[in-house]
């Protein structure tokens, strides 16, 4: 049975179980901050388990991509070493929503693992939590295991938790012995093949988690308001066992793209151990690296980004050991598109994002690899053969200075028996961040608002009044200042408060939070500087006291500032319009990467390569323009996320399977899921100007653009400019361009022939500062004073005078903007007698200068233009 067949018999069996079969969520979970991946198949049901959502069924199956590369589980390490570890897997899962419990869940496991599958029931073992004498007696009455193979774990093994927090509960697994051959650990001494001693021989197939507690952020348990089933099974292993092939990299899943690799390198897999490591990270690391980036994610140094770059840094390293010289991971993924596309068709369509994005990140890396590897090496030899610990600060150099992802290094330095002093890694990195980090932090969005979040929780909590209210009252329910929670905010200071129901926007979705007023007992009054929405229905104002004070429980009268609601609305709208012409003119690669909704303007940022072209952008925005006159209806509706997405809306982050989104529809137009705030009908924007178009990122363009009022007063503006030079020129406004040219024409000309005039001067200046040479000892002498010469043109004229009289000085000063510029030239014959840089330095305190030169010529200034006749009479004294 190939892999693909596994996940539909799956599926099929579930199927027949009464479970709703849903498809894989994204690989960035939705709405969660504390997991930055979906690591389990139970990550969208989250909110189900903890009782704050209804699930989609009862009972659910599915086959999810995970994540495993961060937090608490992270097996980024271990994926290559051995013949079972993954960073990317697929988890066939079955769930119940405090419907079945442990029998159904372990009788079924048992049931498709050997009558469907037909695995052998004495190669089967099953574990349980130490203290489940409950899913032990099950094992036993449910299922026909031998009871000799059931065994019992403590919490490492048989308590699985999804994170430091939520849901959790005591596990039972199923093991497989893969036969005595399968070992690889006979190497250490002492040991025994065993179940949950880590060889490759006994292998955990499927885990059936028991979900019965959630785990609070002091690492509390609670009970949860029911029990529920969450399995999970690694398709890759399971096909591989099926497949009858000795590890998961031989299964029709992985060796696939293996064979890409061998054909790509001219090497064979399972040739040579160190190398055949290098395989397997590049089959591995070719799937992440594929499904990150078709869900959005791109290199970066921080977040997921950074994830993504540390997983595509490891893959580039480790191609160098299969001898690749050029990039070539885009290839690998290539690979990865072709044998996966068609269970996830996300990765056929982002395939020119996907190839891009790596071959870019290739070719970044590629000039700072081996120039750190040459670093790295030297460092290690400097330290010695016994050396068994790299340093923190060589690693963060590495890092710092080449890119080497610190677990890279760790990587690299391992195979020589080495470890990384992380500690002192951190330390260094922690350093360089507190030289980096600003003096401010970002006023409202990215702070702590766990204690004011907690404080109104409980209450009567209703959060946004909805896009038509200007005005609510309510009362406050949680009162903070800078995080700390307090009882009351007086004149004068600032602080949060949140509302059980409020009419402002919190920032999300690009929107910027809402301004407005807040009207407490006694005419007390406050402003609203911005609105945050930290959390589902929780709306953070931050407030500055004008007047009176403001306290837990007061009735407060809540009002927004309804003209910049209106604009941020227009700017909203516009920015869908953008959208769907851009995805017209651009097609459908143009993809959402960001978005930024305030009452000035629209900026929206999207993938594309290359700049769109003027002509481009000008269909796009008469395109807007033409659905903006077309006046059409907008509606807005709440419907089934999978439903919204078949009626073809556009999603991005935000939403998951199972949720009520709202769809935002203009005409037929334009479908987007949207919470944000819109126009009544696209005629109310009015006009749409765009005024930029510029690149971000690779691969990621800019357009930001003006609406209604604001592209109106942008157009005045214009006008008033165009008005303004039009009177300057004395012209009409349609006349005003080609007048410009002329001037800029008849500018030109006269500055040739400017040019020209002084020329002419200067010949003048020779034959009148020749007429007044006089003779000194045979020597020719000219001092004079000269006009209209720039200090620049001096020192050619000088050169020329002296030229012209043969043997002798020239001593010249010209005035110009209050200054004084002399200037003193010398034949090379009568050096010995007048010394150019002596002279000078005798003359030009005269004119309140200094200065000095070489004997036959020196140039200096002056501030006194008044003593140019001391000077030069002087002048003519010394050289007389
Ligand atoms: N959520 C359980 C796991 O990931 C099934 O192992």
């Amino acid at each position: 049975m190939f892999g693909s067949q596994v996940r539909r018999s799956f599926l099929e069996f579930f199927e027949s179980k009464g479970h709703l079969l849903v498809p894989s969520a994204p690989i960035v979970p939705v709405g969660d901050p504390t997991l930055m991946f979906t690591n389990a198949g139970m990550v969208q049901f989250k909110d189900a388990f903890l009782g704050m959502a209804s699930p989609p069924a009862p009972r659910v199956a599915d086959s999810q991509k995970c994540l495993r590369i961060s937090g608490k589980h992270n097996d980024l390490e271990e994926v290559g070493r051995d013949t079972y570890h993954h960073t990317l897997f697929e988890m066939l899962g079955n769930w119940s929503f405090g419907d079945y419990y442990k029998p159904e869940a372990i009788a079924w496991a048992w049931e498709l693992l050997t009558e469907v599958w037909g695995l052998p029931k004495d190669r089967l073992y099953a574990t349980v939590y130490r203290s489940d004498d409950e899913a032990e007696k099950l094992w036993k009455e449910v299922t026909d295991i031998d009871p000799s193979r059931i065994e019992r774990f403590d919490e490492k093994d048989n308590f699985w938790e999804m994170g430091e927090t939520g849901p959790c509960g005591p596990c039972s697994e199923i093991h497989i012995d893969r036969g005595e051959g399968s070992c690889d650990m006979q190497h250490v001494p002492g040991h025994k093949c065993a179940v949950n001693v880590g060889c490759a021989r006994f292998i955990e197939l499927w885990n059936l988690v028991f979900i019965q507690y959630s785990r609070d952020d002091q690492g509390t348990l609670h009970d949860l308001p029911a029990k529920h089933v969450d399995t999970g099974m690694g398709l890759e292993r399971v096909a591989a066992v099926l497949e009858n092939v000795a590890g998961n990299y031989d299964g029709s899943l992985l060796r696939e793209i293996i064979a890409r690799a061998e054909a790509e390198s001219s090497l064979r897999y399972g040739e040579d151990p160190e190398r055949d490591i290098s395989f397997r990270v590049l089959a591995d690391h070719s799937r992440a690296v594929s499904f990150m980036i078709a869900d959005g994610i791109e290199p970066a140094n921080e977040g997921r980004g950074y994830v993504l770059r540390r997983v595509l840094r490891r893959a580039a390293r480790h191609g160098k050991n299969l001898g690749f010289t050029d990039t070539f991971f885009h290839r690998i993924c290539d690979s990865v598109i072709s044998t996966m596309g068609e269970a996830y068709p996300e990765l056929n369509e982002h395939r020119d994002k996907i190839l891009s994005s790596v071959r870019g990140e290739e070719e970044r890396f590629a000039e700072t690899l081996d120039r750190g590897l040459f670093h790295l090496e030297q460092e290690v030899e400097r330290l010695g053969p016994d050396a068994r610990i790299l340093p923190g600060e060589i690693a963060f150099r590495l890092y710092d200075t080449y890119g080497f992802p610190v677990d890279m290094t760790a990587d690299i330095v391992r195979s020589r028996g080495m470890s990384v002093d992380e500690e002192a890694f951190q330390r260094a990195l922690e350093e360089q961040r507190e030289r980096g980090r600003g003096a401010q932090a970002a006023r409202g969005a990215g702070r702590d608002y766990t204690l004011l979040v907690a404080g109104a929780r409980g209450k009567e909590l209703r959060g946004f009044a909805g896009p038509f209210a200007d005005r609510a009252e309510s009362e406050i329910l949680s009162l903070a200042c800078g995080g700390q929670p307090i009882d009351s905010i007086t004149e004068g200071q600032e602080g949060e408060l949140v509302a059980g129901l409020t009419p402002f926007y919190g920032e999300s979705g690009g929107q910027v939070g809402d301004r407005g007023y807040i009207h407490g007992a006694g005419a007390s009054l406050a402003e609203v500087v911005d609105t945050q929405k930290p959390a589902p229905d929780v709306i953070v104002h931050h407030i500055r006291v004008l007047k009176g004070a403001f306290r837990n429980g007061d009735t407060v009268s809540l009002e927004i500032d309804a003209e910049r609601r209106k604009r941020i609305r227009l700017n909203h709208s516009g920015t869908h319009l953008l959208h769907a012409a851009l995805r017209h003119h651009l097609g459908d690669s143009v993809r959402q990467r960001g978005s930024l909704v305030d009452n000035i303007h629209l900026r929206f940022d999207f993938d594309h390569n290359g700049p769109v072209k003027d002509e481009a952008l000008a269909d796009i925005e008469a395109e807007v323009n033409e659905i903006i006159r077309a006046n059409l209806p907008v509606s807005v509706e709440e419907l089934p996320y999978e439903e919204a997405i078949k009626s073809g809306a556009l999603a991005f982050f935000g939403e998951k399977y199972g949720d009520l989104v709202r769809v935002v529809k203009m005409g037929d137009y334009s479908v987007e899921l949207c919470g944000g705030t819109h126009v009544g009908r696209t005629g109310d924007i009015g006009l749409l100007q765009v005024v930029t178009e510029s690149g971000v990122a690779a691969g990621v363009r800019r357009v930001e653009a003006l609406t209604g009022p604001g592209a109106l007063d942008a157009v005045r503006e214009r006008e008033a400019i165009l008005g303004e030079i039009a009177r300057l020129l004395k012209s009409g406004t349609e006349e005003a361009a080609a007048r410009v040219e002329r001037l800029i024409a008849r500018n030109k000309e006269l500055e040739r022939k400017l040019e020209q005039a002084f020329q002419g001067r200067s010949r003048d200046h020779l034959a009148e500062l020749l007429a007044c040479a006089r003779d000194s000892g045979g020597a020719k002498i000219v001092v004079s004073a000269v006009d209209g010469v720039e200090s620049k043109a001096l020192r050619g004229l000088a050169d020329r005078v002296r030229e012209a009289i043969g043997s002798g000085a020239v001593v010249l000063a010209a005035e110009a903007d209050s200054k004084v510029a002399v200037l003193v030239a010398v034949t090379s014959d009568q050096t010995s007698r007048f010394h150019a840089g002596e002279l000078i330095k005798e003359l030009v305190p005269l004119v309140d200068g200094r200065g000095g030169g070489k004997a036959d010529f020196a140039q200096a200034g002056g501030k006194n233009p008044g003593g140019i006749p001391a000077l030069l009479e002087k002048a003519y004294e010394l050289l007389s």
